[in-house]
C-alpha cells in the first residue's frame, strides 16, 4: 500500500523573515581555521556562527538571528528531552570551479523539512525562511568552506522547547542551523563497504515515521548499527517491518541495485523510507543516461540469488554525506554473499561522477540543481 505523504500547506512556501545579525566577538583565527580545514573529517569541525528562529503558538515564527555558535540552554522540562519532538536536515555548500559558492537542490531539503515537521506535529518552517537561513549562514561563514573535495555540511534542525510534561505537541519550538566543514568520504577512491543485514531490528513500519527525518529514527537505528560494527560491517541494511523480507534502506542512505542488462532498481517511496535528494537526483541522471529505472521492491532472497548468479552486478548506497558508496558484501546471521568484484562498478562510478560534476560545477547543470549563493 502506498501511504500518502503528510499534507503540507502551500501558504508556507514564500513567507520571509528579517534576521538580526550579531557576529561572534571571538572568531577562530585564520591560521587555526586553516589547520582545522586541512583534514576536517566529518561532523567535528564547526563554524563560528549559527542561525536561530523561534516559534510560539501565539507569535508564529519570530526572532530570527545570525549569532555566535554557542551552547543552547533548555528548561529540563523541554518537551524534546522527554518525547523526542525533533527533526533535522542535511545538505552541503560547495566551492565551484569558478570559486563561487553553491548549494545543491536546497529547496528539496526545505520541503522535506516541512514534511517531517508535519509528521512530528511541529510547525512548518516556510521554505523561503529555511533558504534565507542557509544563505545567511553560508555567507557569514564562507571562510569555513573547504576547497578541493571538501564542503560545508549544513545541519538545520528544530526541536520542541516548551517546558511542559503533558504529552501533546509543543507550543514552542526552536529552529537552529549550524554548519560543519567536512572532507571527502572518498579519499583514495570509493571503497566498497560491507553491510550487515539486521534480522532483529527494523527501522520503520507502515504508518510510522520512516519517511520523516526525525532524531528518533536514528536513535532507533543505533543498536542495529552497533551490531553491524560488531560483525565487522560498515553499515546496517534494514528490511521491512511487516514481512522482514523487502530491502528498505541503510541507517542513513538509500540503496540501489544495478543489473547485467544495465537496468537499475531502488525501493519505492511508500512511507517507510526517506525521500533522499541524492536518490531522486541519481534516478533522473540514470534515466537521462538511457538506463531502465525501476522503483520497485527487492527482496533479500532475490538480492542473494541475483548476486550469486551474476544477474546483479553492482549495488550502492547514496546520500548527501557519502554521496555514493558501493556495497561489496552483505553479511547476516544466515551467511554472506558478495556483489560483483566487490569494488566500485562502472555504472556506480558513472552515476557518482555525473552527480559530483554537477554539484561541483565541473559539468553543465541542465536540471537547475545548483543554486549559487554568491
Ligand atoms: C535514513 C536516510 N535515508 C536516506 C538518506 C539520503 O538522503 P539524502 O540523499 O537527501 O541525503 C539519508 C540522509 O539524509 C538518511 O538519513
Amino acid at each position: 500500500m502506498t501511504l500518502a505523504p503528510p499534507r503540507i500547506c502551500p501558504m508556507n512556501v514564500h513567507q520571509k523573515i528579517v534576521f538580526s545579525c550579531s557576529p561572534t566577538s571571538k572568531p577562530v583565527g585564520a591560521d587555526a581555521r586553516a589547520a582545522l580545514l586541512k583534514d576536517p573529517g566529518f561532523g567535528r569541525v564547526f563554524t563560528d556562527h549559527m542561525v536561530t528562529i523561534r516559534w510560539t503558538q501565539e507569535r508564529g515564527w519570530h526572532d530570527a538571528q545570525v549569532r555566535a555558535r554557542e551552547p543552547i540552554s533548555l528548561d529540563p522540562a523541554a518537551a524534546v528531552l522527554h518525547y523526542g519532538q525533533e527533526i533535522f536536515e542535511g545538505l552541503k555548500a560547495y566551492t565551484l570551479s569558478d570559486s563561487s559558492i553553491a548549494l545543491f537542490r536546497p529547496e528539496q531539503n526545505a520541503r522535506r523539512f516541512r514534511a517531517s515537521a508535519v509528521r512530528m506535529a511541529m510547525p512548518e518552517l516556510p521554505e523561503s525562511m529555511f533558504l534565507q537561513a542557509i544563505e545567511e549562514l553560508v555567507k557569514i561563514d564562507a571562510a569555513w568552506i573547504p576547497t578541493g573535495e571538501g564542503s560545508l555540511y549544513l545541519r538545520p534542525f528544530m526541536f520542541a522547547t516548551e517546558a511542559f510534561l503533558g504529552v501533546r505537541p509543543s507550543h514552542e519550538c526552536l529552529f537552529v542551523l549550524i554548519a560543519s566543514s567536512v572532507g571527502s568520504y572518498f579519499k583514495g577512491g570509493a571503497k566498497a563497504v560491507t553491510v550487515w543485514l539486521s534480522d532483529r531490528y527494523t527501522r520503520a513500519a507502515e504508518g510510522g515515521t520512516g519517511a520523516a527525518k526525525c532524531g528518533g529514527n536514528y536513535a532507533a537505528s543505533l543498536l542495529a548499527q552497533a551490531e553491524a560494527i560488531e560483525h565487522g560491517c560498515d553499515q546496517v541494511v534494514f528490511l521491512d517491518a511487516a514481512e522482514h523480507r523487502w530491502v528498505e534502506e541503510l541507517g542513513g542512505m538509500n540503496v540501489f541495485f544495478v543489473f547485467d542488462d544495465g537496468s537499475i532498481q531502488t525501493p519505492p517511496l511508500d512511507g517507510t523510507i526517506l525521500h533522499g535528494v541524492t536518490r531522486d537526483s541519481l534516478l533522473t541522471l540514470a534515466r537521462d543516461m538511457g538506463a531502465t529505472v525501476r522503483e520497485e521492491r527487492y527482496s533479500i532472497e532475490q538480492w542473494k540469488a541475483d548476486a550469486e548468479c551474476g544477474r546483479l552486478t553492482e549495488a550502492f548506497a547514496c546520500g548527501t554525506a557519502a554521496v555514493v558508496t558501493p556495497i561489496g558484501r552483505v553479511k547476516g546471521v544466515d551467511g554472506e554473499f558478495t556483489i560483483g568484484g566487490q569494488s566500485v562498478g562502472p555504472l556506480t562510478m558513472r552515476l557518482r561522477s555525473a552527480l559530483v560534476d554537477i554539484q561541483r560545477g565541473h559539468a553543465p547543470d541542465p536540471y537547475g540543481w545548483t543554486e549559487r549563493v554568491f
